[in-house]
């Protein structure tokens, strides 16, 4: 049989990988598929470079329309990134009967409503393994293997960049301008990196994933996001002696008790002594725990050329798979049947429920820590666990530092401030949100 032809748009970190991977392993790959699968175009603003990549296996155009308009091609890959051009050349596609294959998880969560019912409508597959934590084929995972669960939560690390920036601060001391850099040159950080410093990128994720596990439409402007900008390495090394490390986590959890679904994204304290608390470098690892299955986990790069790769090769392979299956047979984009999604609300930060980490500068002097508590107790926020620094020689000021037990957010930000108004205390407070993930 003739091989599948593909139309790569975007030759960069990403395509090149896809490029390189599919022509070292295609005879294995052709094994698997039940037919080869062949880059005949390809699609770059920068045609000289493309050329060097691609040789002569392929054509490579500087307009990605001519892919779209060739009856030849199969699937077209989109891997320019973002929401404007991509946006255009993704519908195009779909309407010329393509399917689509994206690593684009900012397209997908703010425009991934009308990108699945155009593909639906044309009768044609949007595949985004990569979209989410790289490598790691979670959204094989949530669509397929957890397909019995009723999932209560998923929570990851799910951005390389800013878990390689925590790890390098905390373990070499480095400066954060310095370890992003790096983490641009290695390829790992968004066109725009303030996407992953901070949250955005994650949350563009925590959507796709929150879509996948409950069955909701993607909704990223309901996601509450906060990045690593505001982290200070005195809370990291605090968070350790209390036993936590700090990363930045994409949450997504059911809540039963309200009908709603959190949807978030933060620095997050997790007990050091978890395994995801180790997870280190560009690494990505994803927790979902379901009510069948209990905690499961998958780790593994969540970013770079080959291992992002790797995911988008793996969506070449279903849709080579599958594109002769009558529609409805497929395995649906959001995992639930599109009819079948529900308008479970998105809650507002103020519901949302966590443990808390408080850093509170305070006067070192008689009664400090007793008016602090009080507010907390008459806020009904219980207190797990209570740090109080020395004070330096010669100052008359120290750090407070308390773990709570969980509490809603609307609650822990009035006890906030009225704990700010406390004249004995001399900073802004710090507060981080601490999960126990177990
Ligand atoms: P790159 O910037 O490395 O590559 C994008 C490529 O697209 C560049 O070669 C760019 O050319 C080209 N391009 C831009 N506009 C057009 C256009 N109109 N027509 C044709 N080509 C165009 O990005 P990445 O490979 O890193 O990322 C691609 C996608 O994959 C993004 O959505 C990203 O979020 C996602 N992703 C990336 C991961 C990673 O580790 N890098 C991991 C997971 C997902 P030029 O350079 O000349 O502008
Ligand atoms: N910028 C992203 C990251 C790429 O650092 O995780 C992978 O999606």
């Amino acid at each position: 049989m003739k091989p599948i032809q593909v139309g790569l748009l975007g030759i960069g970190t990403v395509g090149s990988g896809t490029f390189n991977v599919l022509t070292r392993n295609q005879e294995e790959i052709r094994r698997r598929a039940g037919r080869g699968i062949e880059i005949t175009m390809v699609a770059d603003l920068n045609v000289e470079r493309a050329r060097e990549i691609v040789g002569d296996q392929a054509r490579v155009v500087a307009d990605a329309r001519e892919i779209i308009a060739n009856p030849e091609i199969d699937i077209v890959i989109e891997l320019i990134g973002g929401y404007g051009i991509a946006r255009a050349l993704v519908l195009e596609a779909i309407n010329a009967g393509k399917h689509v294959v994206t690593a684009n998880k900012a397209l997908l969560a703010v425009h991934g409503t009308e990108i699945f019912a155009a593909a639906s409508a044309r009768g044609v597959m949007v595949a985004f393994e990569a979209a989410v934590a790289g490598g790691i084929p979670i959204i094989k995972a949530l669509r397929e293997g957890l397909t019995a669960n009723q999932v209560q939560w998923v929570a990851g690390i799910i951005n390389g960049t800013t878990n390689f920036i925590l790890s390098e601060m905390r373990d070499k001391g480095l400066d954060f301008d310095v370890v992003l850099k790096e983490a641009q040159r290695l390829g790992y950080a968004e066109a725009d990196p303030t996407f992953d410093i901070e949250g955005v990128d994650a949350a563009h994720k925590a959507t796709l994933m929150s879509a996948l596990a409950f069955g909701i439409p993607v909704q990223f402007d309901k996601a509450h996001v906060e990045g690593i900008t505001k982290l200070s390495a005195v809370d990291i090394r605090y968070a350790e002696q209390l036993g936590y490390r700090i990363k930045l986590l994409g949450i997504a959890k059911r809540r039963d008790d309200v009908g709603g679904i959190e949807l978030r994204v933060h620095p997050t304290l997790v007990p050091a002594k978890r395994l995801i608390a180790n997870v280190e470098g560009a690494m990505n690892a994803v927790m979902v725990q379901g009510d069948a299955v209990g905690t499961t986990l998958y780790y593994g790069k969540g970013a770079g050329s080959e291992p992002t790769a790797s995911a988008v090769i793996a969506d070449l392979v279903d849709i080579t798979r599958l594109h002769t299956a009558d529609p409805d047979h497929r395995v649906p984009h959001l995992a639930f049947q599109a009819g079948e999604l529900r308008d479970t609300p998105v809650l507002p930060i103020d519901q949302v429920r966590t443990a808390f980490y408080l850093r509170l500068r305070v006067a070192d002097q008689k009664g400090v820590l007793s008016a602090i508590t009080s507010i907390l107790a008459a806020s009904d926020i219980s207190i797990d666990a209570v740090l109080q620094r020395e004070s330096n020689d010669g100052e008359n000021q120290t750090d407070v530092i308390i773990l709570t037990h969980e509490t809603a957010e609307g609650a822990m930000r009035a006890a906030l401030a009225q704990m700010q108004a406390l004249p004995t205390v001399l900073a802004p407070i710090v507060s981080l949100r601490k999960e126990e993930l177990a």
